[in-house]
């Protein structure tokens, strides 16, 4: 049962094409965890079937995604990389963990509301039950961390209470499901639309102008950095009414590695055209050798295929034997003893 000293776990959706916002939040600090720990990444189809969807597409994304994650640094001999949906303990321990989950918690979750307001015409019930999916997600691996953005707060929150209540109903209080600890960076954990610096940047909902794309060529990156929407102040600091520089600034810091602090340093005499400019060339650079990597990635579906079924293959092997143990604890099944005596 016992697992390497850090497992760390994180699932990035297969919808849309990935931002800046999804690089510095979330992917750069998978491609760190591979040195940290074991690092085990999921692409979560099943997350995307709970809007309306298109099967054909569905793959495509799916396979751009593998493509970006690879070219970003994930290297499939170091960490675990894999498609949710082939590896079926995902669901299973959903439905089982739906015993230790309450209904109302999950009416209330903030991206149910948002969401189910968003789709007035068909609410569909996995939606609603998103967020298990995501605690049997990370569960099933007995992961200790959990790398996402600002926005993931309350589903990692979720899912340590379902950990913490199938512990406490089923375990006598030992841990056998670990309860994972949420883990942002310091920098970077929330970008916001450079069109409007109040809304996340986005691949649903914000504007394309305000939104980077992981693959934008370096034109159109320098057009939308340098039109962002800014005040009419003339100071490169963060403060009241200066959403717009701060976050181009915050922008700035993560892709050099530094804090927000030391940019409105280095950056107080300057303009914010200058500044701009030099956040506009900061993020081309940062982007330029994902990009590059890219193309010839996306191109090999099947090299892609075998590296996915790879480490389906791993994930199940550490998946099966948390399953086992849980199905064991909950009455679910042939008891092991018997089982493994006939
Ligand atoms: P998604 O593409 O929705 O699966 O998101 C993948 C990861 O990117 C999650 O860990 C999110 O928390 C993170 N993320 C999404 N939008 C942003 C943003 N604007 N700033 C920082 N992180 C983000
Ligand atoms: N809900 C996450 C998002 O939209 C994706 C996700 C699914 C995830 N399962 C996960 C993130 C498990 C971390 C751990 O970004």
């Amino acid at each position: 049962m016992a697992g390497p000293a850090l497992r760390i776990f994180s699932g990035i959706q297969p919808t849309g094409r990935k931002h800046l916002g999804n690089h510095i939040g979330a992917i750069a600090q998978y491609v760190t965890s591979q040195e940290r720990g074991e690092g085990i990444f999921c692409i979560v189809d099943l997350h995307a079937l709970t809007v309306a969807y298109d099967p054909a597409e569905l793959r495509e994304r799916l396979y751009d995604t593998t493509a970006i994650l690879l070219a970003a640094g994930l290297d499939p001999a170091r960490c675990i990389l894999f498609r949710q949906s082939d590896v079926r303990e995902h669901t299973e321990l959903t439905w089982l963990l739906s015993s230790v989950t309450e209904l109302g918690r999950l009416e209330r979750m903030h991206q149910f509301r948002d969401k189910s307001d968003a789709q007035r015409r068909m609410v569909r019930a996995g939606l609603l039950f998103y967020p298990v999916l995501m605690a049997a997600d990370v569960l099933a691996y007995r992961a200790h961390e959990v790398p996402v953005g600002e926005d993931q707060r309350e589903h990692v929150e979720l899912m340590r209470d379902v950990a913490d209540n199938f512990n406490r109903r089923f375990a006598g209080g030992e841990e056998v499901l670990v309860v994972p600890e949420l883990r942002m960076p310091e920098v970077g954990a929330r970008i916001m639309d450079l069109q409007d610096p109040t809304r996340k940047m986005s691949t649903t909902g914000a504007s394309e102008q305000g939104t980077v794309y992981v693959l934008d060529e370096p034109k159109a990156i320098e057009k939308k950095v340098k039109s962002a929407v800014t005040d009419s102040g003339s100071a490169v600091r963060r403060g009241d009414g200066k959403e717009g520089i701060a976050n181009l600034i915050e922008i700035l810091a993560a892709v050099r590695g530094i804090g927000p602090a030391e940019v409105e340093e280095s950056s107080a005499s300057m303009r914010y055209g200058e500044f701009k400019a030099l956040v506009a060339e900061a993020v081309v650079e940062y982007l330029a050798p994902v990009r590059e990597r890219y193309t010839e990635l996306r191109e090999d579906e099947r090299g892609l295929e075998a590296v996915l079924g790879q480490g389906a293959e791993r994930a199940r092997a550490i998946a099966s034997g948390t399953l086992a143990d849980v199905r064991e604890l909950m009455g679910v099944g042939a008891p092991s003893a018997i089982a493994t005596s006939v």
